[in-house]
């Protein structure tokens, strides 16, 4: 049978969404799982549901501004209830890799900030430990050719991403590089390495930030959660 992963998005979507409850502030993740999500709760907010969300990027902003959801500036609250958003990949422990849509450095704040962090996912999002990812890094450009070395010192290939043929500019003005480590097997490790080096920001490496991941399989969902 083949899969249908938009229908596994919105299952996961629709599974999440049940977590919020009225009077919480809520992180609204960016990607196209996440957006099932934000529609879900426009739907919510339509039905009287009275929340506060802040976005992690402004494509997001956008989409929940389109469905009156209620934003509230993240440096007017001290914490966030509940995000949900995606993931590129994510293992039974929890471990996500996140930046495929370039939106991590807010995505990463997010859900540090937040007590409750809920992934929603499709099947093909489930890796293996040791499986092979790469993995996305937001660098500053002033620094892009020292972290680039950096990198490459610590077994990784590393490309800054583009668009076109020109860099990609996140919303910080920043590069993303993506990196090649191969087959990665410590990766609480490689997430030290990596915050050690001067002039990256952020990178895509989730550890020890997801409270659940709920995973659309076929017509069902299956939640992993912490052991
Ligand atoms: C954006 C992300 C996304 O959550 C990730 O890329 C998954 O996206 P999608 O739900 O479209 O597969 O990390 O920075």
């Amino acid at each position: 049978m083949s899969k249908d992963i938009e229908k596994e998005k919105q299952l996961a979507a629709k599974e999440a969404v049940k977590f919020i409850n009225d009077y919480r502030v809520v992180g609204l993740g960016t990607g196209s799982t996440a957006d099932y999500a934000i529609r879900e709760i426009g739907d919510m907010v339509k039905n009287g549901l009275n929340i506060q969300a802040v976005p992690t990027s402004n494509k997001t902003k956008l989409l929940a501004q389109s469905f009156n959801i209620p934003l509230v500036d993240i440096n007017t609250v001290d914490s966030i209830d509940i995000t949900i958003d995606g993931a590129d990949a994510f293992t039974e422990d929890l471990i996500l890799i996140k930046g495929g849509g370039g939106a991590l450095l807010k995505e990463k704040v997010v859900a540090s900030i937040a007590k409750e962090v809920i992934i929603i996912v499709d099947s093909s999002k489930k890796a293996s430990l040791a499986g092979k990812f790469k993995v996305p890094v937001e660098v500053i450009p002033f620094a892009s050719r020292y972290v680039l070395n950096q990198i490459h010192l610590i077994n990784g290939i590393g490309n800054i991403r583009l668009s076109g043929d020109q860099p990609f500019i996140t919303e910080h003005c920043n590069f993303i590089v993506d990196v090649d480590f191969g087959r990665i097997d410590d990766l609480d490790f490689l997430s030290y390495k990596l915050n050690s080096i001067e002039g990256i920001v952020a990178h895509g490496l989730f550890i020890k930030l997801a409270s659940k991941v709920i995973m659309g399989e076929n017509d069902s969902t299956v939640a992993f959660k912490v052991k």
